[in-house]
């Protein structure tokens, strides 16, 4: 291709995102916010690698469900040099995997600790991309694991847990979240539920959708959470899981409740609420939101997983986390600003300072450098400023601008004009960050 022929352009690939400076101060007031909160429940952040093996997700996420079944971009990494192997990787499409995985290799158990754990990071799923849902997507998730000595496998943890969703999306600023509790009970507890869905599946089955068939088979309880229109009255009448939990599982929810209730967080029961990844035991919930996400309403998703640290390979650990879709997080909070008439959009500068002729450049430059050590947020033009036809961009990006011709740099009084009020005043050098933060 010659230099002077026209290349065609590229884009970002289907259902990836690029987030710009007018998008990044909400998420990353978002961020700000879920980590304060976290700290004050006592959480530490960790980073776990993007990609992991395949096998850590088909053993953890479980190989049936629709993330490992279809949704994961995996591939085959060759070997580099003799001492390595062939190996298939994945890359992640969710935190918790990657998170228990971490712990059994750190032995974060041996310290006898509870661990309360928080990430912030892109996961990835082969979906369909739409509204609120991508194939690069970010996740604000935590995880509390431990010994059962540590007190881990408590109801107390799981109401900690919801109460402080409760408390993060309050202090976010979103409004009318509805929290959708289960309980999926333990592992010996689904062995009969399963086995009392495929008794019941077993007649009407054929009547169902091809992917609700092989599920009746394989695992049925993702028969549960299928978003089929023409199979919802089959399933609404399936057995319900609250009939199948022992005494245990059944007291364990009880207390989740009764420490809800006495927070103050009100929930809603749905006995339907199985979620979509293999590895969850007893405690299960989605915070949906009625504003901006349409279709796609579960704003985050979590629950209890106490086996998955043996199906990993590991000690006992029971746990429970939660992750919240951050790119969701951010839409409801946009839609709602929208439904307001308010704004999400970040502040403006503190000031611009407009050289006038690029003599002056130095000069700005250098009173940029002090105002910006001084704590200001400051943006300096280039000299091309021309009074007047220039102040519609200064505008745009600050709230007060700073005009610096000749005399003002000879005598140090600078004059200062405040775009929201047009009002305009001359200020000594010494006096000039404290005016402009004003
Ligand atoms: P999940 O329900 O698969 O759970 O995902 C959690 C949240 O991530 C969803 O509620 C949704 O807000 C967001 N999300 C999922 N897929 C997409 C997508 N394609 N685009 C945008 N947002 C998406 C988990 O990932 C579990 N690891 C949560 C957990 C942590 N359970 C226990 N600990």
């Amino acid at each position: 291709m010659s230099n002077t022929e026209k290349r065609p352009t590229l884009k970002a690939v289907r259902g990836t995102r690029d987030l710009l400076p007018d998008q990044t101060p909400l998420w990353n007031r978002v961020e700000a916010t879920a980590r304060a909160v976290f700290a004050r429940y006592g959480f530490g952040e960790i980073r776990t690698p993007v990609f992991e093996t395949t096998e850590l997700f088909a053993r953890g996420v479980g190989e049936e469900t629709d993330i490992v079944s279809k949704e994961m971009f995996t591939w085959e990494d060759r070997a580099r040099a003799a001492s390595e192997k062939a190996q298939q990787l994945t890359l992640r499409p969710e935190n918790t995997a990657g998170v228990v995985r971490a712990y059994i290799e750190h032995k974060l158990g041996e310290t006898g600790q509870l661990q309360k754990l928080y990430y912030i990071g892109p996961q990835f799923r082969r979906e369909r991309p739409q509204r609120g849902r991508y194939r690069q997507f970010w996740q604000i998730g935590a995880e509390i694991i431990g010994p059962q000595s540590s007190g881990a496998e408590s109801a107390i943890r799981d109401a900690e847990v919801l109460e402080m969703l409760a408390s993060l999306l309050d202090e976010l600023g979103i409004r009318d979240w509805k929290l959708e509790l289960n309980s999926v009970g333990s592992a010996e507890d689904r062995v009969r539920y399963n086995a009392a869905l495929r008794e019941a599946l077993a007649p009407v089955k054929h009547r169902m959708c091809e992917d609700n068939q092989r599920r009746a088979e394989t695992n049925p309880l993702r028969v549960l959470d299928s978003k089929d229109e023409a199979d919802q009255e089959i399933i609404d009448a399936l057995p319900k899981i609250a009939d199948y939990l022992s005494p245990d599982s059944a007291e364990h929810f009880a207390q989740v409740k009764a420490a809800l209730d006495a927070c103050g967080v009100p929930y809603h029961l749905n006995p339907r609420l199985v979620r979509g990844l293999d590895y969850y035991t007893r405690t299960t919930f989605e915070f949906t939101v009625t504003t901006g996400l349409g279709t796609q309403n579960a704003l985050l998703g979590g629950g209890r997983y106490d086996g998955l640290s043996e199906m990993l390979g590991g000690p006992r650990a029971p746990g429970i986390g939660f992750a919240i879709g951050e790119d969701r997080l951010i839409l409801t909070l946009q839609a709602q600003a929208e439904a307001d008439g308010t704004s999400v959009a970040a502040g403006k500068l503190d000031a611009y300072i407009a050289p006038i002729g690029v003599e002056q450049n130095p000069a700005a430059l250098k009173l940029a450098r002090e105002l910006r050590s001084a704590g200001l947020t400051v943006e300096v033009g280039d000299g091309s400023f021309k009074i007047g036809k220039s102040f519609g961009f200064a505008d745009a990006v600050a709230r007060k601008i700073v005009l610096l011709g000749e005399d003002e740099v000879a005598t140090n009084v600078l004059t200062v004009k405040t775009f929201a009020t047009g009002e305009q005043v001359k200020i000594g050098r010494e006096q000039l960050a404290e005016a402009l933060k004003a």
